[in-house]
């Protein structure tokens, strides 16, 4: 199988593409400057000349707050864009692997989100992802949606870097009370990608909506005070004081307060298991204070 892998300098893109060169499966990760989701004709360029079987897209606009701020250039980008591939995909018999979020959900809902659950996106961003969706399904019938939580990694921006990155300069940490959702290392996701290409490559026909999250919901204020303890045997601790806020206080991010997914579906047509994120946790934070 030949993978074209979009995004691939992600958080989550780097680990799909150093499991696929470790499993030595042909993956072929354009950088921007070959492949940008704003200019649809190097999406094409790109599928006639690599002529992958598959397409990974973990690509698109990510930042909820500015979002707000451009949310044509963040329709064109995660809408649009992914509108298009799909439809490409499509026309050439191409299977397409699109990373989706938690975030197309409301947080209302007091138990893990399942795949019946109907998402009802607050926000630009979280609209715009869920639209994708709607477009990759009208238009791809081969395709996977995986929608993961809370990504963790001592790298790039995620939850786990600000809280040590903040530890390490001894600045205040800020998290909130009334947000939970399930840890989930970059390289644990891209497992799971990896465990579902190969699936396909042997031919299931499984195609739709999945959930994947670590196993042990947590809530952030709660995930901050483990990291603490943890990063405390390589920083010497002085004041560690957690300034508690709640979802509202975080001006223009809508963030749902229920981040956690259900991964009954996943485990059920794949027998993929979610793991819990408490030993890699360890393991992240070392390398972090390692380099
Ligand atoms: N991070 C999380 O906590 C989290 C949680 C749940 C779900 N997810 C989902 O996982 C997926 C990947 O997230 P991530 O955190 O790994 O992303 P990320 O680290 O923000 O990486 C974004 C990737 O998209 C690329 N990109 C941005 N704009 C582009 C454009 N116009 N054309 C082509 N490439 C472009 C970036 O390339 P450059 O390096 O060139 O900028 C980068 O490779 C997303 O769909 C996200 O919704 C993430």
């Amino acid at each position: 199988m030949k993978i074209l892998l979009i995004g691939g300098t992600g958080l989550i893109g780097q680990e799909v593409h150093t499991l696929l060169q470790e499993k030595s499966i042909t993956c072929f990760a354009p950088t921007r400057e070959e492949l940008d989701l704003e200019s649809p004709e190097t999406i094409d360029a790109c599928l006639q000349k690599y002529e992958p079987d598959l397409v990974i897209s973990s690509a698109g606009y990510h930042n909820p707050a500015s979002a707000e701020n451009e949310p044509s250039r963040c329709f064109r980008i995660n809408r649009d864009a992914m509108a298009h591939l799909a439809q490409s995909c499509s026309d050439r018999n191409i299977i397409m692997f699109y990373i989706s979020t938690y975030r197309v959900f409301d947080g209302e809902k007091k138990d893990p989100y399942t795949e019946k659950d109907i998402p009802n996106p607050t926000g630009v961003l979280a609209t715009s992802r869920w639209q994708a969706e709607q477009q990759i399904s009208e238009r791809c019938p081969r395709h996977i949606i995986l929608r993961f939580s809370w990504i963790i990694s001592q790298r790039r921006t995620n939850l786990l870097k600000y809280l040590l990155d903040q530890i390490s300069e001894e600045r205040d940490v800020a998290v909130v009370s009334d947000q939970q959702g399930c840890p989930t290392p970059a390289d644990d996701a891209a497992r799971v990608i990896v465990a579902i290409v190969q699936q396909l490559d042997c031919g299931a026909e499984t195609w739709g909506t999945y959930h994947y999250a670590g196993a042990e919901p947590v809530s952030e204020n709660r995930f901050a005070e483990v990291v603490i303890a943890e990063a405390s045997q390589y920083h010497p601790l002085k004041i560690r004081k957690l300034h508690m806020n709640k979802l509202n206080d975080r001006n223009g991010i809508q963030a749902p307060a229920n981040a956690t997914l259900a991964c009954r579906k996943i485990l059920s047509t794949f027998g993929v298991h979610n793991k819990s994120w408490r030993s890699p946790l360890a393991r992240m934070i070392k390398s972090y204070y390692e380099k």
